[in-house]
């Protein structure tokens, strides 16, 4: 589920097949309707013109027709009705007069029944020809089911200038039938394609520039990786040491970080991305150093008190020159935790460190990392006052200093990873 929300590229591609699928389904429903509609329309009007050419080669019936004289059934009558029956694939006529009888109809049972408020009919009898499709053996009443699905087409009889019946059309439309169907074949295939077209756009588009804005922001984490280790490094050599020290120890506290994450009280509280920001943290330790005197820093004997005291204040000031730097960013990064560290990483569990006393679980655990991390590397590196202790040797002392100078938890974790530590001050010496 996690994974599923992260995964950017994932989201977009499921999002915008849904957006393109429904978008391109709603159009076509709409088209199609439209061309149906259209298809209808152009089919029924072109059934007025025919009956108006009817009705002028049967000017008697037309005659019948005006003159309103109820169902009196003529030949004329006859002959017009056989005609309109031979129009296209009309299987069913019936014609009207304008009062709404039936005055013939090929199902006999209907000629003389009046149906004036038909309103299809009210509408053909005041010269607008309309049409309804009729699925099989559904729709009508019993008396008009056809077997077959049909356009019922109602078109005015135009003759001398005015309407002087209607004629209902039942027309088996199988040619009107294919012509949509045809329409609609082309209305979704050019859909379809031009949606799968929109939607591969669409993506790569998107991939490009998702592609892009990963590289470009990937850049920019390395550049600040960068800047923070120089930052460090020129505070680090000040006093005399390597920038290995900085490497060393931010590999040191990454192990510690793991150990615990994998088995400890704060396995719930740590996280990957708490652990690679300890490890950027980790070199900034002791920016602090660049405001205490050089005298102080390379002094090769044993430093008087007052010395001492202002080696200390490293610690604050680095929290100081690091606060500042938070300020003007405005935002949680690992510049909080870069804080955390310089300021306390000199802190013992027994609370007889400094700057501020802290003891036990008030001190940050980034510090408490730190501050096993930093011992370590002291104790394994050659000094002007001193020479380097053995791994051996300085594992021993870190175990003697579980619960007075070190977080219990943070030891257990350390001699678990002993063996890396050796390999890694092997691998990175000076
Ligand atoms: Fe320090
Ligand atoms: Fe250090």
């Amino acid at each position: 589920m996690m994974k599923f929300r992260q995964n950017i590229i994932f989201q977009y591609t499921l999002i915008t097949f849904a957006v393109t699928f429904s978008v391109s389904a709603l159009l076509g429903f709409l088209l199609s309707q439209k061309l149906s509609e259209q298809a209808i329309k152009a089919y029924t009007n072109f059934f007025p013109r025919i009956v108006a050419q009817i009705a002028k080669e049967n000017p008697q019936a037309c005659v019948l027709l005006e003159s309103n004289r109820g169902a009196e059934i003529s030949a004329e009558l006859e002959d017009f009705a056989a005609q309109l029956q031979s129009v296209g694939a009309v299987f069913g006529v019936k014609i009207w007069d304008t009062n709404g009888t039936i005055l013939w109809s090929n199902k006999k049972e209907l000629i003389g029944k009046n149906f004036k408020d038909d309103p299809d009919f009210m509408l053909a009898a005041r010269g607008t020809a309309n049409s309804i499709f009729r699925r099989q053996n559904k729709d009508e009443n019993s008396l008009e089911r056809y077997p077959q699905t049909a356009l019922e087409i109602y078109a005015p009889i135009f003759f001398n200038n005015k309407t002087v019946g209607v004629v209902e059309f039942y027309e088996g439309a199988q040619e009107l039938l294919a012509r949509i169907k045809q329409g609609m074949f082309i209305i979704w295939t050019s859909i379809a394609g031009a949606g799968i077209l929109l939607y591969l756009l669409l993506f790569f588009i998107f991939y490009k520039a998702h592609m892009a804005q990963k590289t470009s922001t990937l850049k920019l984490e390395r550049t600040v990786d960068v800047i923070i280790y120089a930052l460090a490094y020129l505070a680090e050599i000040r006093d005399a040491e390597t920038g290995r020290h900085l490497e060393r120890t931010a590999k040191y506290v990454g192990i510690i970080a793991r150990q615990l994450l994998r088995s400890s009280p704060y396995s719930s509280y740590l996280s990957q991305q708490y652990i690679a920001d300890l490890m950027k943290a980790a070199p900034l330790h002791d920016i602090g150093k660049v405001g205490v005197s050089d005298a102080i820093l390379h002094k090769p004997g044993k430093l008087t008190p007052e010395e001492f005291s202002d080696m200390q204040k490293h610690s604050a000031y680095g929290a100081d020159i690091l606060i500042e730097a938070d300020k003007k960013l405005g935002f949680q990064s690992l510049l909080t935790m870069a804080i955390q560290i310089a300021r306390s990483h000199h802190e013992r569990w027994d609370g007889k460190g400094y700057p501020q006393r802290l003891s036990g679980d008030k001190i940050p655990l980034s510090a408490r990392i730190m501050s096993l991390a930093d011992v370590y590397d002291a104790l394994r590196s050659k000094r002007c006052y001193k020479e380097a202790y053995t791994h051996a040797e300085s594992v021993k002392i870190i175990q003697e200093g579980k619960g007075t100078q070190f977080d219990p938890d943070v030891v257990d974790a350390f001699l678990k990873k002993e063996k890396e530590f050796q390999r890694i001050s092997m691998e990175l010496p000076g």
